[in-house]
């Protein structure tokens, strides 16, 4: 009979029973827990790392025993032989659950990250950026089964991650033959949400894992001022800020003469 065991996340406080053998990143899944994975689990991007504790833990009502997780594998050591990765720390998705177990998700592999930035005039934001990295495997060309490179990437995004309706424009379709063969069916696609109305875009495509990040710009246009930030999406890091005056200042301070400026003048 297979058994089940108690996952408590922290700092969410989430917690469920699983079966002996679910990976930690499946259960973070079934719970809403805020868990990164660009790789979609293969143990190749690192996002998904987690801190487990052991011991009493009281306030839980729960103990944690020493093999409470499946044993360090392959892909770990492989993973931190070529990137490192710090002591104590897990892949989640290839950690599985063997007893009742207590699973720190550390900020760095939260998707919705809190940043709190230095100046004191700003508040915290939970970082939600509209784009973001998916990493799929593409089914390869089959005579028998003919169809399209695209058709086979957007059915891949949608059986690994759930992604329904995506579509991409001319220009990514000019490069996906090539990026596709060079990364042998693995690619990573760039994809901006929209709010609920449009469908889902591919904006870029990489071969293989990328393993860079992706830069947004905020841009505030005030009726004084208009600044802009160059922000890290991924982390939420704000890496450089410029602004300069309106220059529409000179048609008038108040939004009101601006409006009415007439075309001629
Ligand atoms: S999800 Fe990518 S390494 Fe675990």
């Amino acid at each position: 009979m297979t058994q089940e065991h108690l996952v408590l996340f922290t700092p969410s406080g989430r917690r469920g029973w699983f079966e002996t053998g679910t990976p930690i990143l499946t259960a973070a899944r079934k719970l809403g827990v805020d868990l990164d994975s660009v790789c979609g689990g293969r143990g190749i991007c690192s996002k998904c790392q987690i801190t487990p504790s052991f011991g009493d833990f009281s306030k839980h009502g729960v103990t944690v025993a020493k093999g409470a997780l499946s044993e360090w594998n392959s892909v770990e050591q492989r993973y931190k032989d070529k990137r490192g990765l710090v002591d104590g720390r897990r892949l989640g998705c290839q950690a599985t659950v063997q007893g009742d177990i207590v699973i720190d998700v550390p900020p760095e592999s939260q998707v919705h990250k809190q940043v709190v930035r230095k100046r004191a005039e700003v508040i915290d934001i939970t970082v939600n950026p509209s784009i973001r990295l998916y990493y799929v495997e593409v089914e390869e060309p089959d005579m028998h089964n003919p169809s399209g490179d695209l058709e086979r990437l957007v059915d891949a995004l949608e059986k690994q991650w759930q992604l329904k309706g995506v579509q991409a424009d001319f220009n990514i379709l000019l490069q996906m033959q090539q990026v596709l063969r060079k990364g042998e069916w693995k690619v990573t696609c760039a994809v901006h949400h929209a709010d609920g109305e449009t469908n889902p875009q591919i904006i870029h495509l990489w071969s293989g894992l990328y393993e860079g990040t992706i830069y947004g710009v905020a841009v505030d246009v005030g009726s004084t001022t208009i600044a802009a930030d160059l922000c890290d999406l991924t982390s939420g890091e704000v890496l450089g800020s410029a602004s300069a005056m309106n220059p529409q200042i000179r048609f008038g301070e108040d939004l009101m003469s601006r409006v009415s400026l007439r075309h001629d003048e």
